[in-house]
């Protein structure tokens, strides 16, 4: 193995790197056969949740060298700065303090304006909820449409969905993100517009999804309400407070943010009024408590009982000593289903990068591709790779122990098929095993001899199981709080940034010339086709071809 930079940086990391071939042979059977204490020694509880992480291929060196790495990468220096606002997205020159907006006793930049703006959001919440928000003929609301994208999408539309059970019935949320106008298409179909309140949640409100999707719903509207309605029916979040005033959203109306809470970290502030609307203020509180709570336990913890600490460094561990590429995550909570989505953005669009914090090239990989869907239903489709498949895939196991339905069987169904699958992961099923079991019905030893390759499972495959009490809201800020704080600890490892996005703005500034190329206009950026290249310029000409008559709907 060819060290890279970090072995050179860290000396840890070259201890790793032997302790990796010493563990070759590791077998996590065999490692519980003879110390079953492991399930005690590899687990953490924090902020409500436990963490097991017995059945991962390490032991306590493996551990122990790991928080050395971690200490040598001057985490707890970092941890500090991230929680005390120090500008770790250096190239905005920006803090990241949304874990400012949890806490109640923080002095963050702006304080007085984070408090005023939680007041006005009850205020908003409270009469919504009770009716006392009224549509431009006087009824009251019954549906929320988020319009946003991103961090101004994704993390109000789990929460939403993993709530469900804490909404009040009369109100449904519907969100929409796409610029593909049948998503705006097929919310609008669902509700009315006398009693309909549109969120435009941009946090710069420049984002060409958001505002073709909300110009889009105001037009709508105006179809059946006159022009006054706009400020019956549409609020906005945003940090450009002039940018929504000119499109026409009453200032009374707008939640505003700040630079320094980041789209994907931004659902802790009014990006979360769909959360506080759906399920009320004291659920949102709620939620913040939780991930205040693994707040204080990421600041306070050693490292080695540090959960998004431990969490972050077996994923390095993983990446670097055992070449994994990717993580899959597996919510068994039908609840959970929107949380790999989730995740995806927060963890890639956070850890994708390939330049240091200084701007120097890499020469180690960073982010791994994150993935999942909620149990069974994976089972039923990608789980067959992971027992069989040639790939190393890491997963994590995300399972509450109790559940808000009334069918409790069902429900022991599920859990009972969590385990059942870190089990298989780590046990497998071996050649005598199967064997025994095709003799026992019958088959020849021709048959027998056939088949048992194919029945083989290796097994001694890791995975983490995260077990919640119940999903509620403080259990689901918890959850989400490790999660973040666990993409940071590897970006300090990384010494990459997380919080900006560079690489997301090539592809929308192309898309403008090439938005101009197909309404057919000529003189525009794409001067004349010898400009694009020749395979875009091929799928141009066939838009082209097929909508000739229609350019300018
Ligand atoms: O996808 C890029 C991104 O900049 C995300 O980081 C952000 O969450 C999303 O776009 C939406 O941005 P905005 O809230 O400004 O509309």
């Amino acid at each position: 193995m060819t060290t890279s930079s970090l072995g050179k940086l860290y000396p840890a990391w070259r201890k790793l790197e032997k302790h990796k071939e010493e563990l070759l042979r590791f077998n996590l059977c065999a490692a519980f056969d003879c110390h079953p204490e492991r399930a005690d020694i590899f687990s953490v509880d924090a902020a409500g949740i436990t963490l097991d992480y017995s059945k991962n291929l390490i032991t306590e060196k493996t551990l122990t060298l790991l928080c050395e790495l971690a200490d040598q990468a001057n985490l707890k220096t970092a941890i500090n700065d991230l929680l005390t606002g120090k500008p770790v997205n250096n190239t905005e020159k920006r803090p990241a303090l949304h874990t400012a907006l949890r806490d109640p006793q923080h002095n963050c930049p702006d304080s007085e304006a984070v408090r005023t703006t939680f007041v006005r959001m009850e205020q908003m919440v409270n009469a919504i909820r009770e009716g006392d928000w009224l549509g431009h003929t006087g009824q009251r609301i019954s549906d929320i449409v988020n319009i946003g994208i991103g961090g101004s999408d994704l993390g109000p539309k789990m929460v939403c969905h993993a709530l469900e059970p804490y909404r009040l019935d009369t109100l449904k949320c519907h969100f929409v993100s796409n610029v593909d106008p049948s998503h705006i298409d097929e919310v609008l179909r669902q509700v009315k517009p006398e009693s309909t309140l549109f969120i435009v949640a941009s946090k710069t409100f420049t984002t060409l999804e958001t505002l073709k999707n909300a110009e889009a719903a105001k037009r709508w509207l105006l179809l059946h309400a006159p022009g006054n309605a706009v400020e019956k029916h549409f609020v906005a979040v945003s940090t450009a407070i002039d940018k929504v005033t000119d499109f026409g959203i009453d200032k009374e109306n707008i939640l505003p943010l700040w630079d320094w809470v980041g789209g994907r970290y931004s659902l802790w502030s009014a990006i979360g009024l769909p959360i506080a609307i759906a399920t009320g203020m004291e659920n949102f509180r709620l939620l913040l408590k939780g991930a205040n709570a693994m707040d204080q336990h990421f600041s306070q913890a050693n490292f080695s009982g540090n959960m998004p600490v431990i969490l972050g460094l077996l994923g390095i561990w993983y990446s670097h000593f055992w070449q994994a590429q990717s993580h899959a995550v597996l919510p068994y909570d039908h609840q959970l289903t929107l949380f790999p989505d989730y995740l995806q953005q927060l963890d890639m669009e956070s850890n994708g990068k390939s330049v240091n914090r200084n701007g120097e090239a890499i020469d180690y990989t960073t982010g791994p591709v994150i993935w999942g869907t909620e149990g069974t239903n994976g089972q039923h489709s990608f789980h067959q790779l992971l027992h069989q498949g040639t790939r190393f895939i890491p997963a994590d196991f995300v399972v509450p122990l109790q559940t808000h339905m009334s069918n409790k069987d069902q429900h022991r169904h599920l859990v009972a098929n969590c385990f059942s699958q870190s089990q298989a992961l780590m046990a497998g099923k071996t050649r005598i095993q199967i064997e025994t079991e095709l003799a026992a019905q019958g088959l020849t030893k021709q048959q027998i001899d056939f088949l048992t390759p194919h029945k083989i499972i290796t097994g001694n495959r890791p995975s983490n199981t995260l077990l919640l009490k119940t999903l509620c809201p403080e259990s689901l800020g918890a959850l989400i709080a490790l999660y973040e704080h666990k993409v940071y600890v590897q970006s300090v490892v990384w010494n990459i940034n997380a919080f900006d996005q560079w690489g997301v703005e090539l592809g929308k500034q192309l898309s403008k010339p090439l938005y101009e190329a197909l309404s057919g206009r000529p003189n525009t950026q794409i001067k004349a086709d010898d400009s694009l290249d020749a395979s875009t310029r091929k799928l141009v000409k066939a838009y082209l071809q097929n909508n000739h008559s229609d350019q300018n709907s």
